[in-house]
Order: C-alpha cells, then structure tokens, then sequence
C-alpha cells in the first residue's frame, strides 16, 4: 500500500516542518487538497503556499481539486510539476478534454468520484487515466468517518480496471487508518490518503508504517 499524507491536518504554522517530518517518514506522495468555497463548503490553499510545499517536498505532490473551474486550477498548479492532478467527474463537462490537457503538461491525470458516484460512470474513461480516487467521505473537510460503501465500490472499479486498464491506480481518501486499512487492501486499493489519522499521532513514523500493509 502506498501512503499520501493530506497536509490539510497539518500545523500550518509549522508547516515545513510537518512537510519534511511526513517525507522522512516514509511516505509516497505529498496529498494537497485545494478547495475553492463552491465546489465545497471549504477553502484552502493556491499556488503560493502548494509552492512552499513543493520547494520543501522531498515526495512527489498529488493535487487534489475540489473545485469549480477544473480547467483554471489545472493551469495554475501544473507549473509546479505535481506528479498527480485529480478533478471530480461531478464538476466537469468536458472529463475526457480536461484529462488530455493534464497528460499534455506532463501530469498524470486521476478522476475523483464522491461516495455517491458509480464506477460505471467511468467505463468509456478508464483507459484514458493513470488513476482514480474514490472519496470515503464527503469532499470539504479532514477528520470525519470513513463511508463504508467505498469497500464494495473499490472492489467494482478493481474489476472493471483488470479488464479496461490494469495500470491504473485506485486510491482512496478519508477517513482512513488502521482500523480500515486491511479491508481496502483487500478489495485492491494501491494508494490511501491520511490526514487526521497521521497528523494526529504521537509518531508520523509510526502511523504511516501501519497503513503500509
Ligand atoms: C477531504 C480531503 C481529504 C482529507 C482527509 O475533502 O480530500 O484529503 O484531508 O483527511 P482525513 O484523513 O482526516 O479524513
Ligand atoms: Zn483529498
């Protein structure tokens, strides 16, 4: 299991310091999570403070966009060559555009689906991504519980991936920790953001060892 860390949880006062500690404690990604106040009742952080992160990094970064204007952010964010930029299928048009232009600036393109979200929606796309993250809790927010209808739905995409496009990866986000880990390990899951889960134990070391299962 891969694990990418949401600096959403961490201490923003300290946040180089929260940046370094998660990559020297052996995690894979750096999950950013960019929130506009109307996709999602919440609002993070753009490209000046992404960039601090980036600069401090020693992990590649995974843009995560709960955003209205998909197209905007995707210019604004893919000069700090983040390896990953995912959208929400709910808040795009034009998904299969909006993946080519991603891959055009050399970022792998993911699609993110809310818990309501079918898999299926994704049947005539899949091929077309490096990944796509479900969401075990509604977009907006860090440390709520974890939707356990995302089990059986990772389990659908793992089988719909097999046969569409094996090398794309399922992540998943919210929620997660050990409590849950092995269950998603189970239905095929390759990557899980933790925020919360991380940021708030006593070793970051410790907390990310025990998702890599
Ligand atoms: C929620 C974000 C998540 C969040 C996860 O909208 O996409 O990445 O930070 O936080 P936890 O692990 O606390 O649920
Ligand atoms: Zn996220």
């Amino acid at each position: 299991m891969l694990v990418a860390p949401s600096v959403l949880s961490a201490d923003f006062g300290n946040l180089q310091r929260d940046v370094e500690d998660i990559c020297s404690s052996g995690c894979d990604l750096v999950h950013v999570d960019v929130m506009d106040g109307h996709f999602v009742p919440n609002l993070t952080i753009g490209p000046v403070v992404v960039s601090a992160i980036a600069a401090c990094a020693t992990k590649p970064l995974d843009i995560h966009l709960m955003v209205q204007n998909n197209t905007f952010f995707v210019e604004l964010f893919a000069p700090l060559k983040p390896k990953y930029i995912s959208f929400h299928i709910e808040e795009e048009k034009h998904p299969h555009r909006l993946i080519q232009k991603i891959r055009s600036l050399g970022i792998k393109p993911a699609i993110v689906l809310n818990p309501q979200t079918p898999p299926e929606s994704l049947e005539y796309i899949l091929k077309d991504l490096d990944m796509v993250l479900l969401m075990s809790v509604n977009p907006g927010f860090g440390g709520q519980s974890f939707i356990q209808s995302v089990i059986p739905k990772a389990a659908k995409l793992n089988d719909m991936r097999k046969r569409l496009n094996p090398a794309c990866l399922i992540e998943v986000d919210g929620g997660v920790s050990y409590k849950n880990i092995q269950s998603l390990k189970e239905v095929g899951v390759d990557i899980v953001v933790a925020g919360s889960y991380i940021f708030n134990h006593a070793s970051k070391k410790d907390a990310i060892a025990s998702l890599k299962v």
